[in-house]
């Protein structure tokens, strides 16, 4: 994208005040209710969805964002050019209360492999233009994805310049691994103000997403490329498992409807995925031709509870093979997934530390429960299924943690000198921690000698797919308490087709 297209796409939202035709005879007309962006996601080859969502007044403690009590309807428009003079789809879709007045439109029939542009109106108000694109072709191969993935972004913690950052290097596709936002009320150390009690009910959260959705950086991220998006815990609550909340809490189970009711009316996902009471089908699969193949995985909502009370334990539980961390019928899916694949990477877009990670010297290893260390039966059918299969390359994507790691996947995690089966790569947060800092745990490299990389900046990874190779570079920025910071890749890695590991550029 050249940087006109991206800077019309910055003053769009200034644009969006535009009034291009009254109301129809009836309700009193909206003030502008495109405050919070749009989004685009989940593309297939001939089609995705297109968000967004009415809120007038986003902060309103109700949740509804100053929305009256109808159904609205929204127009839009999808064309092969941003000043929208080739319009190949547009129509009108209804905006209801019971969801938030979020949209979700999937436009079906679009070419492969293309760039699109796209913009709803209502009541003459125009929303800014939002740029997405078409998976290639079905068995082709295609053009190099740059693809970018993040995770991790309080609000009040520091300023979403990694969004923006992420942004201007145009990624095709962009894959956020949860913790998109956090539960909690405002902190007295918080550089930005966080707007609302800790989340418990729908209007708690529906109010929680729209102060992010308000974000400048966050907007321009979305408004920039299709987007596809996890859950980890903070949607909903820290360190949830399934049924299990972190604290006992009767109400849980509304809790957790209410967060998934919010994250489905606030996200680019298919309408497949409204929630159906408390459960909400996040586990999911898009093809970029043959050139990848992503699982997007929910390790949250299926997962048996934090082995030995959760936290780091030296702990023998966390071995019963009886464990799992997606749940028997998400495991079945993955697993016929990687027999089916014929993708040249097969990519596990997913929460939790998947590679082991010790960090207590001598024979006993210290893990941590939360992540794929306290499901270890699990770990390892999910590895034997990618091995048997003989999927072709493996990489897995993990957020969470708050800090980058790249690390190579092991057959047999008591044996360091065992075959490197697959690879994986950690975002660090956008802002989750602070502005970070250049301390390295040199322990936890040595006790870990598949690490390769352990970095507390914040930033994103910046991936670049081909048919030889797949390159990732490790984003970093040297602040986020304060805004304006510049991004420089802290360290960049090869994987080589047929040849799993990290090998350093
Ligand atoms: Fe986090």
């Amino acid at each position: 994208m050249t940087s006109l297209t991206r800077r019309t796409l910055l003053i769009g939202g200034a644009a969006a005040g535009a009034v291009l035709a009254t109301t129809g005879a009836g309700s009193p007309r909206l003030d502008n209710p495109f405050t919070l962006g749009v989004a685009s996601g989940d593309p297939s080859h001939d089609g995705l969805v297109l968000w967004t969502r009415l809120a007038p007044k986003p902060l309103t403690e109700d949740g509804l964002g100053g929305m009256p009590n109808r159904v609205v309807p929204v127009h839009w428009e999808l064309a092969e050019d941003e000043r929208f003079r080739r319009v190949v789809r547009r129509g009108v879709e209804i905006a209801r209360p019971q969801s938030g007045h979020s949209v979700h439109v999937e436009p079906f029939g679009l070419r492969p492999g293309r760039e699109y542009f796209y913009r709803f109106r209502v009541d003459g108000h125009v929303s800014p233009t939002g740029r997405t694109r078409t998976a290639p072709e079905p068995w082709s191969i295609g053009q190099d994805l740059t693809m970018c993935f993040v995770s991790c972004a309080h609000y009040g913690e520091g300023y979403f310049t990694a969004y923006r950052r992420l942004a201007e290097d145009d990624p095709g596709l962009v894959l956020h691994l949860g913790d998109y936002q956090y539960e909690y009320a405002a902190k007295a150390a918080d550089v930005r103000t966080v707007v609302g009690p800790e989340t418990r009910t729908l209007a708690d959260y529906r109010l929680r997403h729209a102060l992010y959705k308000t974000d400048p950086d966050l907007q321009l991220a979305h408004a920039v490329a299709p987007w596809a998006v996890v859950w980890d815990d903070h949607e909903i609550e820290n360190n949830w498992a399934d049924e299990v909340p972190e604290q006992p809490d009767p109400d849980f189970l509304q809790r957790r409807a209410a967060a998934f009711q919010a994250y489905y009316e606030n996200m680019p996902l298919r309408r497949g995925a409204r929630p159906n009471g408390v459960d909400l089908q996040l586990y999911r699969r898009l093809r970029w031709g043959n050139l990848a193949t992503f699982h997007l995985l929910d390790t949250r909502q299926y997962r048996d509870d934090q082995a030995c009370g959760d936290g780091w334990k030296t702990c023998a539980e966390a071995g019963t093979p009886t464990r799992t961390i997606t749940g028997a019928e998400q495991e079945r899916w993955l697993l016929d997934g990687f027999r089916r694949s014929r993708s040249r990477w097969d990519v596990l877009g997913q929460q939790v530390f998947f590679a082991e990670r010790d960090r207590k010297e001598g024979p006993d290893k210290e893990l941590s429960m939360d992540s794929w260390d306290g499901y270890l039966a699990s770990r390892d059918r999910i590895t034997r299924g990618w091995v048997d299969a003989r999927v072709r390359n493996t990489v897995v994507l993990t957020g969470d943690v708050h800090a980058a790691y790249a690390a190579d996947v092991k057959a047999d995690w008591n044996d360091p000198a065992s075959r490197t089966v697959g690879t994986e790569l950690v975002c660090s947060s956008v802002t989750s921690g602070g502005d970070g800092n250049d301390t390295v745990d040199e322990v936890q490299l040595r006790l870990n000698p598949h690490i390769k990389l352990h970095s507390r900046r914040r930033g994103y990874v910046r991936t670049r797919f081909s048919a030889r190779q797949l390159r990732a570079d490790f984003r970093a920025l040297p602040h986020v308490r304060t805004p304006g910071a510049q991004a420089t890749t802290l360290k960049s890695f090869v994987v080589e087709d047929r040849n799993p590991g990290l090998n350093p550029v």
